[in-house]
């Protein structure tokens, strides 16, 4: 996974939702660690959150289909990162 072309990614595709990290549409489901922990299904894992970025849950579409292996890895590795060490 690419870290720089993960923020790359997420910034054109994400952002809309989740600026800095938050939730524009239900706001207490932030990309924030402990939110993860709390509401990712399968907890706060990379996997996890790859797996929601494929798939989609509710309100947030699927990308499976919009975006390549490599750039849902890296916006996946992307968001880890920053909810691991607080960066958003
Ligand atoms: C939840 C990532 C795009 C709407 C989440 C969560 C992650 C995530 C990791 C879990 C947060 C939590 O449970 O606290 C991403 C990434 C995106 C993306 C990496 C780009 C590839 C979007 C977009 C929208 C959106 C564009 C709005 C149209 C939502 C909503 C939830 C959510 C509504 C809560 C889902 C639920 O539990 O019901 N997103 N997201 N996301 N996202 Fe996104």
């Amino acid at each position: 996974a690419d870290l720089a072309l993960g923020e790359q990614v997420f910034n054109g595709n994400c952002a809309a939702c989740h600026m800095g990290g938050r939730n524009s549409v239900i706001s207490e489901k932030t990309l924030d660690k402990a939110a993860l922990e709390q509401y990712l299904e399968g907890g706060f894992k990379l996997e996890a959150i790859i797996y929601q970025v494929e798939n989609g849950k509710g309100a947030m579409p699927a990308w499976a289909d919009r975006l390549s292996e490599e750039e849902i890895q890296s916006v996946a590795a992307f968001v880890y990162k920053q909810a691991s060490e607080a960066l958003w």
